[in-house]
């Protein structure tokens, strides 16, 4: 199991300047975002109209990228760390850097606002969520994961993640982990109506990733588990809503 590589304290951004080589690698410490990028990408339906703008908000390598082929959006991401923003532009993405809590970017700019495991890395996540929702234009969609602020959201996303090779060690602060209620208030506060839905991965199909890692790298390439639905937001949650016109 790889990690970052040095002693940084939990959720330092400099975390993924040392594992920016792993981006990509679809086996690698960072697979499980390609998994969630291809759900969160599910939710985002074809551009209404040409031109239409889709803001990621902490793009991080641009892994959205693919799964938004052919929908007709022009990719903007924006994100804080210098060498996951090279890696998205050469994939296509238009990269600005800033912060998610301060977007250089016009009100009301975006068809659809993204922000794929975002907010557990924000310590003001309120402030990225009115970011998110001022740069909507209205009708326009917001699309989001993130981690639950629950005891079992900690316990599976850090103690048992961590000791896997899904999880890289210390990229998360669990004292940032974002009430799902409260999510749903802020995002009601800032005029969009989020509705959320458990999701993890499938089971079988993570433990033959899984077992596909622990062969290493001689074992065969195989499918890559799919995020699915589940009942209950207590530890990973998607969250759909459209800005109000
Ligand atoms: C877990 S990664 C997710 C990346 C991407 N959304 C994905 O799903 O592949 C978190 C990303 O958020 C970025 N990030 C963290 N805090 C940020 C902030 N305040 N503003 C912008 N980007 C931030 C990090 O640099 C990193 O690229």
């Amino acid at each position: 199991m790889r990690d970052a590589g040095r002693t940084l304290p939990r959720n330092d951004p400099r975390q993924y300047d040392d594992l920016a080589g792993e981006w990509w690698r679809p086996d690698g410490v960072f697979a499980m975002l390609h998994w969630l990028a291809e759900a969160r990408a599910a939710l985002v339906p074809a551009a209404s109209r040409p031109g239409a703008l889709l803001v990621d908000l902490g793009c991080g390598a641009g892994l959205l990228a693919p799964h938004l082929a052919g929908k007709g959006y022009r990719h903007v991401g924006v994100d804080l760390t210098f060498s996951a923003l090279e890696q998205a532009a050469a994939h296509g993405v238009t990269v600005v850097n800033g912060d998610a809590t301060a977007v250089p970017l016009a009100d009301g700019c975006a068809d659809v606002v993204a922000a794929g495991e975002l907010l557990e890395h924000v310590p003001d996540w309120r402030r990225a969520v009115a970011e998110a929702c001022r740069l909507l234009r209205p009708g326009g969609l917001l699309v989001l994961d993130t981690l639950n602020d629950t005891a079992v959201s900690r316990l599976i996303a850090v103690h048992i993640g961590e000791r896997l090779p899904t999880v890289p060690r210390g990229i998360h602060d669990p004292r940032l982990f974002v009430d799902a209620r409260a999510l749903v208030a802020e995002c009601a506060r800032h005029g969009v109506e989020l509705r959320l839905r458990g999701v993890r991965p499938q089971l079988t199909g993570l433990l033959a990733w899984l077992a596909r890692r622990v062969r290493g790298a001689a074992g065969a390439p195989g499918p890559a588990p799919r995020i699915v639905p589940t009942w209950s937001t207590a530890v990973l949650y998607q969250g759909r809503g459209v800005r109000r016109g």
